[in-house]
């Protein structure tokens, strides 16, 4: 039945599916519907203008409206739109695209061959299929479970999901028992309830335990965002990933840095890695690779890790991973083009010179607030905590969240922020100027000041 007739609004409600959205709630409320976007701002529907202070879901990283990606795609989608890259076939930019990430890693990684999905959660279905098969053809196929951290988000497909430790994305859906769930370096809530650096890294011996228990032989691979993004903007303590690194190393365990979040130049390095010197045997990325214009991830493997699987794979057995869209030429184009605006515009070099205005800006803000309770961030990441004075307890119920009252009068202040928990999180993109950065914390500022009247 058409129902042609019927506003955009009406029509979304009646037939469009949001991810991360409540059905009735959505009724009630209908879209918000965007129509275009220019820097670090979006217009609505409606007339009304917002400020993107979380860069869409942490990845327009160069900002709305850039016409050169748009430009290139379809230069790309005249010449070939798509063919798949399986049984050898390839294309100029899929091709020109691995090159450039072999020179993006920072010197000291081994990472040296690329496969691009679409998206951060495929990548690391790829990821941990690759790590298992690296292990099965060194001999060692009963290594597969999976360690990941309490805290993390590294998806929502069936591995990717269950590497995900986030309670919330299990209900109804449990995990796969193949993955084994252990401390998470985030001091805030430690949950040995110790003090950085009295705790000498408990977060890790309790890594070091979870391997003795499982059998080290029985762990393909040990997955982590180098930032918690959405567990809370959780940046480890400085010694957190060279320990972690060494001990997955002394029990042939190989370590993924899930750079979904802190690739192309979130933290104010081109990756995450870059902050500890860490050098991973799998990286998958995603969300900046293309801002966004198209979507698009994918996995780094190190020159052993791709020799291994190249030279020990029984004889005629093909690497056995495959989407219909991976390397794809139009989104591999989109990329090649984002990251010369990274590097041309030197969005890198503001994501960290910016960012941590923003961080001072933060604490200058929310210091001595009564329901601020921890204030983090690293790069254009940056994220207050909230909680009853004096206490980890959130402020307001079920029903209404201190930080979901905000993010809803930032929204109608013309902010756009993230509320998850007791966390509000910003994440704008890359191009941000300091100007920017004060009219945001600003009206982040006053949205607060305005929901602690009706808390307190
Ligand atoms: C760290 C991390 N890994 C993986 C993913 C999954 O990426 P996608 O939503 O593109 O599947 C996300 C998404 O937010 C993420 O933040």
């Amino acid at each position: 039945m058409s129902n042609r007739n019927l506003s955009l609004s009406e029509l979304d409600s009646a037939h469009l599916l949001h991810p991360i959205t409540e059905f009735r709630t959505h009724e009630k409320k209908g879209p918000r519907i965007f129509t275009g976007g220019q820097g670090i701002r979006l217009e609505t529907s409606d007339g009304k203008t917002v400020i993107d202070g979380f860069s869409g879901l942490f990845n327009i990283n160069i900002g709305h409206g850039r016409t050169e990606v748009a430009d290139a795609v379809a230069e790309q989608m005249r010449k070939l739109a798509f063919y798949p890259s399986f049984y050898g076939f390839s294309s100029e930019p899929a091709i020109k695209l691995a090159e450039r990430m072999a020179s993006l890693v920072p010197d000291g990684s081994d990472i040296s061959h690329f496969l691009f999905t679409t998206g951060g959660s495929d990548a690391n279905e790829t990821i941990f299929r690759t790590a298992r098969l690296y292990h099965a053809v060194l001999g060692e196929p009963q290594r597969m479970k999976i360690l990941s951290r309490r805290w993390s988000y590294h998806g929502i497909t069936r591995a990717a999901g269950s590497a995900t430790t986030l309670p919330v994305y299990h209900v109804f859906s449990p995990p796969d028992p193949l993955h084994i769930y252990v401390a998470a370096p985030y001091c805030f809530r430690c949950e040995f309830d110790c003090v950085l650096t009295d705790c000498n890294y408990k977060c890790i011996d309790a890594v070091e335990e979870a391997i003795h228990k499982e059998g080290a032989e029985t762990i393909a691979a040990f997955v982590a965002e180098p930032v918690a993004g959405t567990g809370g903007i959780i940046p480890p303590p400085p010694e957190y990933f060279s320990r972690l690194e060494k001990l997955c190393k002394s029990h042939g365990i190989l370590l993924i840095l899930d750079e979904v979040i802190t690739g192309f130049g979130r933290t104010g390095k081109w990756f995450g890695m870059e902050h500890w010197n860490i050098y991973p045997d799998l990286m998958s990325f995603a969300k900046g690779i293309t801002s966004g214009y198209l979507p698009l991830g994918g996995m780094g493997i190190t020159r052993h890790v791709y020799e291994t699987i190249r030279d020990k794979s029984p004889d005629k057995f093909p690497f056995m991973a495959g989407l219909t869209y991976n390397n794809h030429p139009a989104s591999c184009a989109a990329a090649l083009v984002n990251i010369d605006i990274i590097q041309n515009e030197g969005l890198v070099e503001n994501a960290r010179e910016t960012g941590a205005y923003l961080l001072e800006c933060m604490n200058q803000a929310f210091g001595s607030h009564p329901f601020v309770a921890d204030i983090r961030g690293l790069g254009m990441l940056a994220s207050i905590e909230c909680a009853q004075p004096g206490t980890k307890k959130p402020v307001g119920g079920r029903q209404m969240s201190f930080t979901n009252a905000v993010s809803s009068l930032c929204w109608e202040e013309g902010l756009i922020i993230r509320s998850l928990w007791e966390n509000i999180s910003l994440a704008p993109p890359l191009c941000t100027t300091r100007t920017e950065i004060d009219e945001i914390v600003c009206i982040l500022q006053k949205a607060v000041d305005s929901i602690t009247r009706r808390f307190a």
